[in-house]
C-alpha cells in the first residue's frame, strides 16, 4: 500500500466507477459515470489540495484504492457531514474482493487521518458491515443511502454534528 499521487488519477477514477457501480444488478457503466456530475465532484483533478489517497498494489498492479476529499455545504457529497470532515470512497477491483484488501485500505486511511471521516453507503451494500466494524456510525440519510461518520480516535459521540436533512 502506498500514498496515491497524480500518476494514480486514472486508477482513482476507475475506483470511483467501481464505487458508483457497486450493485451488480444495476451497473450503469464507466461512460455513464464519467458524464455524471458526481465524477468531477469526487475525483476530478485528483489530487486536489487536501485530497488524500492510498493505493493497494499486488504484483506491481493497482488493485484497490481509498481516497478522501473535502466538500462544502454549498456543494456537498452524498456523505457530507461538515466542511471540516472529508468524505471517503473505497473500492477493490472485481475478482480480488473479500480477501482483506478493502479492510486494510480502510484501516490505513483511518490511521493516517487527522480528522473525522465520513462516507455514504447505499442501501443493500454489504460494505456497511465493514464500515461498522471499523468504527463508523450512522448519522443520517440522503436518498436511499446512509451517511456514516468515524470520529478520530473511534469515539461514538455525534455531538456537534448535524447531518443535512435528506
Ligand atoms: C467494499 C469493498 C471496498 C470491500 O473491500 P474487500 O477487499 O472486498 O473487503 P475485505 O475483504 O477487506 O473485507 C470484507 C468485509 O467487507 C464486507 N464486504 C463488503 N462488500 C463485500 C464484497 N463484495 N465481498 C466481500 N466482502 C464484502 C464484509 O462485511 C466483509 O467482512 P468480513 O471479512 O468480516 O466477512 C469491496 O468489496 C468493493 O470494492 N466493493 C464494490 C464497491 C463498493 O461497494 N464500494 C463501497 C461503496 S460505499
Amino acid at each position: 500500500m502506498r500514498p496515491a499521487t497524480a500518476a494514480d488519477r486514472a486508477f482513482i477514477e476507475q475506483v470511483y466507477v467501481i464505487t458508483a457501480d457497486w450493485n451488480p444488478e444495476n451497473v450503469k457503466g464507466e461512460a455513464f459515470w464519467r458524464a455524471d456530475s458526481s465524477f468531477e465532484q469526487y475525483v476530478g483533478g485528483f489530487p486536489r489540495a487536501r485530497d488524500y489517497g492510498l493505493v493497494a498494489e499486488r504484483n506491481g498492479d493497482p488493485v484497490g484504492a481509498v481516497w478522501s476529499r473535502y466538500f462544502t455545504t454549498a456543494d456537498p457529497g452524498y456523505g457530507f457531514v461538515s466542511d471540516d470532515i472529508p468524505e471517503i470512497g473505497i473500492g477493490v477491483v472485481a475478482g480480488l474482493r473479500g480477501e482483506g484488501i478493502g479492510r486494510a485500505l480502510l484501516k490505513a486511511i483511518i490511521a493516517a487521518s487527522r480528522t473525522d471521516l465520513s462516507l455514504s453507503v447505499e442501501d443493500g451494500n454489504p460494505a456497511i458491515d465493514l464500515y461498522r466494524r471499523e468504527g463508523f456510525i450512522e448519522v443520517g440519510r440522503v436518498g436511499e443511502a446512509t451517511t456514516m461518520l468515524r470520529r478520530r480516535g473511534g469515539g461514538r459521540s455525534t455531538a456537534g454534528y448535524v447531518a443535512p436533512a435528506p
